[in-house]
């Protein structure tokens, strides 16, 4: 494929220095979904799939991007790539380019080709692995020699302020500072992060794209981010925490009546609360291998996701079904903001040639739809591939 992008490059652009490689993967969130902008834990892994680019500076000024997944070309001069571009892919680096200069470091003239295998909109993180791997090409050609934590700051920022989605850290996180075999016990709040052992024991993480494609910033992820804050303000009218993921169980039960015409807003919180004792009851099963247990705390985090947090769907939920109807299978939940997307389920291995014939079935009978499966194994994070 490297090969194949050199040259596809070389069509595109005039002839020029060769262009450097990079890598970011895309990731799957095993558990610990809609916590991370509550100041809360998650557990995420990268996945061997993700977006490469080909980057190199030109003399002239202008911002060339380019994607072999997409027909459009864009040609930007540095006065231009301030606003926004329509709805396009291009905001992703655009926003990343605006985040640089934020801090000072002007970026006036490079040539881009990308190429992910990150489905789009499906809940793996194709967007942060595009802010990711442009931050990274961005840092090592100019020589900024910032941080890989300020480069997720970074990716992060150009979601927020350029793209419009009030996302977390978790996905450029991940993708940034992932290492293979291992999913990271990341806290939010904190940033503290430990990378915990992948050892699955005779299973794989199988993820079903529901092919319910869902648009971010056009979803209700927004709307659940503001609704955090708003339970945040009515919380903190009675108990001193800095975010929703630090009020604790029992705490939790003296609130309910504070949102008593506002159910919807306690569910949010419940949600927050419950996933974040999931999360740290699923690091521990980790770290004991009780893949069981682990299992049966993705299929909570599933039912908290669906009736609290109210971000998933038929589909998402037709596909969880069909996965523990399935013998051979520990848990399955949504993974990602939900609104269609992906679930992930963990598989025995022997098991995975009926799991996915069979979920296949039972999915399309209940729905209509499709499904995609796709087996990862936990990767790497982003980096400079030497050819
Ligand atoms: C999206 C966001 C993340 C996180 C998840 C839900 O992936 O980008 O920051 O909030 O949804 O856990």
């Amino acid at each position: 494929m490297a090969f194949d992008l050199f040259d596809d490059f070389h069509t595109r652009y005039a002839i020029g220095s060769v262009p450097r490689l990079f890598h970011a993967p895309g990731r799957v969130n095993l558990i610990g979904e809609h916590t991370d902008y509550n100041g809360g834990l998650v557990l995420p892994c990268a996945i061997d799939r993700g977006t490469r680019l080909l980057m190199r500076r030109t003399e002239s000024r202008g911002i060339k991007l380019s994607s072999n997944n997409f027909d459009l070309m864009a040609i930007l001069s540095p006065e231009e790539i301030a606003n926004k571009y329509g709805d396009h892919w291009i905001n992703y680096p655009l926003g990343v380019i605006a985040q640089f200069a934020k801090r000072g470091y002007a970026v006036e003239g490079i040539e881009c080709l990308y190429a992910g295998d990150v489905p789009n909109g499906a809940g793996l993180s194709s967007s942060a692995s595009v802010t990711v791997v442009t931050a990274f090409a961005i840092n090592a050609l100019f020589g900024f020699k910032l941080s890989p934590l300020e480069l997720v700051h970074i990716a992060r920022g150009a979601e927020n302020e350029f793209v419009g989605l009030a996302c977390g850290i978790m996905d450029p996180y991940a993708i940034a500072m992932a290492q293979s075999g291992h999913a990271m016990a990341l806290d939010c709040g904190t940033l503290s992060c430990e990378q915990v052992p992948l050892q699955l024991d005779g299973h794989h993480f199988v993820i079903s794209n529901s092919n319910q494609r869902r648009e971010l910033s056009e979803s209700g992820y927004n709307t659940r981010f503001d609704e955090c804050v708003d339970a945040l303000s009515l919380v903190q009218e009675s108990i001193d925490v800095r975010d929703l993921a630090s009020v604790s169980e029992a705490q939790l039960e003296t609130l309910a009546g504070k949102f008593a015409s506002r159910e919807h807003l306690f569910g949010r919180v419940r949600h927050v609360v419950s996933e974040q004792s999931r999360v740290v009851a699923a690091g521990q099963a980790l770290h004991t291998g009780d893949l069981k247990q682990f299992g049966q705390l993705m299929c909570a985090s599933h039912r908290s996701l669906a009736e609290d947090f109210e971000v998933s769907t038929h589909a998402l939920d037709a596909l969880v079904e069909a996965a523990m109807a399935t013998s051979g299978v520990l848990g399955s939940r949504m993974t990602g903001a939900g609104f269609g997307g992906c679930t992930v389920s963990l598989v025995a291995n022997d098991a995975l040639d009926r799991f996915e014939s069979e979920v296949a079935a039972c999915y399309h009978s209940a729905t209509g739809l499709t499904a995609d499966f796709y087996r990862v194994s936990p990767a790497d994070g982003a980096m400079e591939l030497l050819t």
